[in-house]
């Protein structure tokens, strides 16, 4: 009720003016036709719901998908192109990436010529390390603070496993492994910026054979890294044709930890004494609850609108999501040698 409260204070001051580019699934897609309380899982869900934010325009190319978009989310102004749009003088405090991510070094740099207070592009940031390094910069140089969709920086049970780890909450983590596919940069760049995140820095051990399950030039590659002390992980594909998949298992010296369905799930089993076998130790068995992966679009928003308000700092940047391709690139390289 009081954050409600806050929310609306904040509201009547300021209400941020955006501009969504490209308007398929991650901009509004995933969250049409849902209900209205459901969580939003989307750029313009998430500023529809948080409400310190009005979607005052969008680009997109595609006519009858603009019209649909302008219409479900009630965006006054829609442009076909970057370009167009550019034309018309509008200005904006928040700008979203939400184009095909081939598209994005052009719309990244297109966003920071109508100088907004901050940028919010989807992930990966661009096709290869080294436009992503030239966003950055240019972002850098510009000072417009650029965030990425690495959603689950914005994830509670993820920053409260962070310091769980850091902690020693569940005794030594032992080995990790983790479970993707749709592309080692695409999908990959998730899971690593995820360790990154949990377990900081790795390097590249070896690479498995390439599964090319969703383009030509990003396949799904399973990898062997090391983290800081010999920290053993190994990261197994899955075929995109088969279904969707995004888990992660840490082994701790305490029990085994699993994110489950992307993070919606999260299994537990700690070490218990056996009943059968005396003197051995052994998995209990599991609880299996809901995580908090629903609300994180919705941390996600709240991060930008106090950035940009109050200088927080911003849970997922430019240079986090860099780092991230820049392990995603160097396994595709030895992949390809
Ligand atoms: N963070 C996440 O978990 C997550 C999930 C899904 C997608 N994504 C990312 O979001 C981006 C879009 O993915 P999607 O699934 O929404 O794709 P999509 O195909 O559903 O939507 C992309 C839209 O952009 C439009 N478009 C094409 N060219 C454009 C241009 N030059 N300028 C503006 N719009 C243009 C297309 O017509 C389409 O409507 C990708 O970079 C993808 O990696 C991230």
């Amino acid at each position: 009720m009081e954050t409600f409260l806050m929310k609306s204070l904040e509201a009547e001051h300021s209400v941020l003016k955006v501009l969504i580019v490209g308007c398929g699934n991650i901009a509004g897609g995933f969250d049409e036709g849902r209900s209205a309380d459901s969580f939003p899982y989307t750029h313009a869900g998430a500023y529809a719901r948080d409400g310190r934010f009005t979607i005052t325009a969008c680009v997109e190319p595609d006519d009858h998908r603009r019209g649909k978009f302008m219409e479900v989310w009630g965006v006054p102004l829609g442009f076909r192109s970057i370009d167009e749009l550019q034309l018309s003088g509008e200005r904006f405090d928040l700008i979203s990436i939400c184009s095909p991510t081939t598209f994005h070094a052009d719309d990244l740099a297109a966003a920071v010529s109508l100088k907004p207070k901050l940028i919010f592009s989807e992930k990966p940031v661009t096709t290869t390390v080294e436009q992503t390094e030239r966003m950055v910069d240019m972002c850098r140089t510009e000072k417009i603070p650029l965030a990425i969709n690495y959603t689950r920086r914005w994830d509670s049970d993820i920053t409260k496993l962070q310091l769980e780890i850091h902690t020693a909450q569940w005794g030594t983590l032992r080995s990790v492994t983790g479970l993707y596919n749709k592309g080692i940069l695409n999908n990959g760049s998730h899971m690593i910026d995820l360790l990154h995140l949990l377990i900081g820095p790795m390097r590249v051990v070896a690479v498995g054979n390439s599964v090319y399950d969703y383009c030509a030039e990003d396949p799904s590659i399973p990898v062997w890294l090391e983290g800081v002390g010999g920290l053993a992980i190994q990261l197994a594909c899955a075929h995109a044709d088969d279904y969707a998949v995004f888990e992660l298992q840490l082994i701790f010296s305490k029990g085994i930890l699993s994110m489950e369905d992307g993070g919606l799930f999260w299994r537990e089993r700690c070490a218990v004494n056996s009943a059968l076998f005396r003197g051995y130790r052994k998995l209990e068995n599991d609880v299996r609850r809901s995580g908090d992966y629903s609300h994180a679009m919705l941390n996600a928003v709240d991060n930008i609108y106090k950035a940009i308000n109050k200088n927080e700092p911003l849970a997922s940047t430019g240079e986090t999501a860099l780092a991230a391709q820049r392990i995603c690139e160097e396994v595709k390289q030895l992949a390809l040698s």
